[in-house]
This record gives C-alpha cells, sequence and structure tokens, in this order.
C-alpha cells in the first residue's frame, strides 16, 4: 500500500492558502484551496504523518455526510479509496434533527462494525450540523478518534468548522451535549460553494462580515471594495475571505479555547438579537446568518444610541449588507413584540444574572462587551427599526 506525500497532490493545491491554528499539542491547519476534493487523502495523508509519524497498518476512514452533498463526499470518499485507505461512507439527513443521540448511536455501530480503532478518521463532509455531529462522534468514540472537517458551506468554512466546539441537541436545548474537540485538520475547497444555493452563501457572508466589524477595518474594507467578486463567487476573493476570517476566528480561539475568559463573546456581535429573531421566527425560517446580519444592525445602531460610535459605521454595514443581497431587515409579517424579543434575549446564555450583554463596536474593526445597556436604549432601538 502507498501513501502518496502531499507534493505528489499537486497543482489543485498550487493557489492553497494554510490558516495554522496554534492550540499547543493539539494545533492543526486549516487548508484554502479551489478544486481540492480530491487530495483529501494526500493532504490527510501529511496530517497523520505530523501527529502520528509511525506509519503502521492500513489507513481507514469513516466519512459522515448528508443527503444534499453526498456527490462530494463521494469524491473525498473515492480519493481515500484510491490512496489505499479502508474508507466507508454513512450518509445522514440534512437538518438540526440529524444532531441527536439517536444518530451517533448508529454511527457507533458503523465504526464498531468497520472495527475502527484509535487511528481511525472520522471526516465530516457537510454543513454545520455534519461537521458538530461527526466532531462528537470523533471526540468519544475510543475516548477520540482523528477527526477532519470537510466544509461544504460558507457558514462552516468560516464558523462551525473552526474553533473546536462539537455537540449535539438535547429536546431542552442546541448545542447541549458535546465536547472541545479540537479536528486534526480541516480541508476547505472553494469550488463547492459554486452549487451552495445562494440563501445559504449570503447567511455564510454574515459572518464574514462580523469579522470584519469585529476585529478587522483593512478587511472590512477588502470586502467593500470587492463586491463583485463575492457575489460572482470568485475562487481568489473566496480564498482570500475564507483565509482571513478563519485566521481571525483562530486567533480568537488561541486566547479562549476553552470559553473561559470571555475573549470569545466578542464572536457573538449580533447574535444576542439574532437569537431572539431566530427563536420568535422559529428556527429554519429565517437562516442563522440572516438573522446575524439584521442583528448587527441592531446592535451597532444600539452602539451608535451609547455614544461609542459614528452613524457612519452602521451605515457602512448596511451598504456593505445590502450591496451584497443580503438581508437587512426583518421580512414582513415578522411582528416581534419589544416584550417577546427581550424576554427571549433574557434567556440566552450570555445574559448574567437577567443583566443584557451586548457586543458593541467601539469602531470598525473593535469591539467590547456591555452589561450595563439600560432596556431603555434596546427598547429603542427596536422601535426605530421594526
Ligand atoms: N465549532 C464552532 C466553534 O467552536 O466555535
Amino acid at each position: 500500500m502507498t501513501h502518496p506525500e502531499p507534493s505528489s497532490a499537486t497543482d489543485q493545491l498550487a493557489d492553497s492558502i494554510t490558516v495554522h491554528v496554534n492550540l499547543a499539542e493539539r494545533s492543526y491547519d486549516i487548508l484554502i484551496a479551489s478544486d481540492s476534493l480530491s487530495c483529501v487523502a494526500p493532504t490527510a495523508e501529511s496530517w497523520y504523518m505530523q501527529r502520528f509519524p509511525s506509519k503502521d497498518g492500513q489507513r481507514s476512514a469513516l466519512v459522515v455526510t448528508d443527503r444534499n452533498v453526498a456527490n462530494h463526499a463521494e469524491t473525498v470518499l473515492s480519493s481515500l479509496v484510491d490512496a489505499g485507505w479502508k474508507a466507508e461512507l454513512e450518509q445522514l439527513e440534512p437538518g438540526e434533527t440529524t444532531k441527536s443521540l439517536d444518530v451517533i448511536s448508529r454511527l457507533y455501530d458503523c465504526l464498531v462494525a468497520m472495527k475502527a480503532d484509535r487511528k481511525t478518521a472520522v471526516i465530516a463532509v457537510g454543513g454545520g450540523v455534519i461537521g458538530d455531529s461527526a466532531g462528537f462522534l470523533a471526540a468519544t468514540y475510543g475516548r477520540g478518534v482523528p477527526f477532519i472537517q470537510v466544509p461544504t458551506t460558507l457558514l462552516a468554512d468560516v464558523d462551525s468548522s473552526v474553533g473546536g466546539k462539537v455537540g449535539i441537541n438535547h429536546p431542552a436545548a442546541k448545542n447541549l451535549i458535546g465536547a472541545f474537540y479540537q479536528p486534526l485538520g480541516v480541508c476547505i475547497d472553494t469550488s463547492v460553494l459554486t452549487t451552495l444555493p445562494e440563501r445559504d452563501y449570503l447567511s455564510g457572508m454574515a459572518e464574514v462580515v462580523k469579522y470584519g466589524v469585529i476585529l478587522d477595518a483593512d478587511f472590512f474594507g477588502y470586502l467593500e471594495q470587492n463586491i463583485a467578486g463575492l457575489k460572482s463567487r470568485d475562487p481568489g476573493v473566496l480564498r482570500h475571505i475564507i483565509a482571513r476570517s478563519c485566521q481571525l476566528k483562530a486567533d480568537v480561539v488561541e486566547q479562549d479555547e476553552y470559553e473561559r475568559t470571555g475573549l470569545r463573546a466578542v464572536l457573538n456581535y449580533g447574535h444576542t438579537f439574532a437569537h431572539a429573531f431566530e427563536a420568535l421566527a422559529g428556527y429554519g425560517e429565517l437562516l442563522h446568518g440572516e438573522a446575524v446580519s439584521i442583528g448587527m444592525l441592531y446592535a451597532s445602531r444600539l452602539a451608535e444610541k451609547r455614544g461609542l460610535i459614528d452613524a457612519d459605521v452602521t451605515a457602512r454595514q448596511r451598504t456593505l449588507i445590502e450591496s451584497l443581497g443580503m438581508i437587512s431587515r426583518l421580512p414582513p409579517g415578522s411582528d416581534f413584540t419589544a416584550d417577546a424579543i427581550l424576554d427571549k434575549m433574557k434567556l440566552d446564555k450570555k445574559t448574567v444574572a437577567g443583566q443584557l450583554r451586548f457586543v458593541l463596536p467601539t469602531q470598525m474593526g473593535h469591539v467590547e462587551t456591555f452589561g450595563d445597556v439600560p432596556e431603555s436604549d434596546v427598547r429603542a432601538v427596536l422601535a426605530e427599526l421594526a
């Protein structure tokens, strides 16, 4: 059996960008390339050789995917099988209900049936639901097996596949059962995004815009100057924005891997409003990123009201969001009352002792957490933007 070296894999990776996530012995690479799905095997091989230098026995993997992206998972599977891996594919139902103990239990059975050992990789090919479930599987089977993410949505590329939080839902709450478990590596292929539905693509773009506002004014400027490339999903523009977003999230995660210092909270910009809107609209009605793009504009307006920023900072966000074709206001018919929105916000896990906490910009490219925002200011913003 041969294990091809990464260098034999080539031209497809010629324009790739690697983001290194520095987490001591849990450090890993995020490889961002175009047309790279058929290179997953040599890429995974190079990661294995770094983590487990002795090359003993046959490589094996369980590829976990959902029906919507099974074609991409087949490409990954072929790459592995052609390189001599013993690999199997398990296809799950798309959607949030897949993040359940029943599904995980079935996946444990698959690993047992294929006689998986501690070096058997779990490879997630899909969006956040698949990454979170397969990551939880990898974190718990045999007390942890190598986990490789191959995200297939923009949201998963820039958000859910970076950070190490994996998990499943409990009927009482989303993501209640989970772990911090860093992957062996993340392999992002921008060409997969060419077939992503527009609504999902723009939903992922909300998190990209968020990184500019919270951490990098120059990056926000890059987005403003590359509307056409962003809309046409230009591979070079995509590689750049995905790599920069991953780097910015990685910088935060490196400083607060286990969500203990509060630093990770900056990533929640727009999310206090967004979670309330999502919950009131009914999950799935308003996509997460849609709620985030609207939520950022509410949070920014709140920052203006608190005297933290000039109106120009909000105006730039609104112009960028609207120029990209993203949703900037709640859909018609979303007549949520301020009381209902505030009630949902108070249930949010970021709320401490009933006190509303908001991540607000103090300038373009910088945010801070505020635990002293008067409810009257929130009500005023809700009334104004309703
Ligand atoms: N998996 C997403 C995060 O850790 O933030």
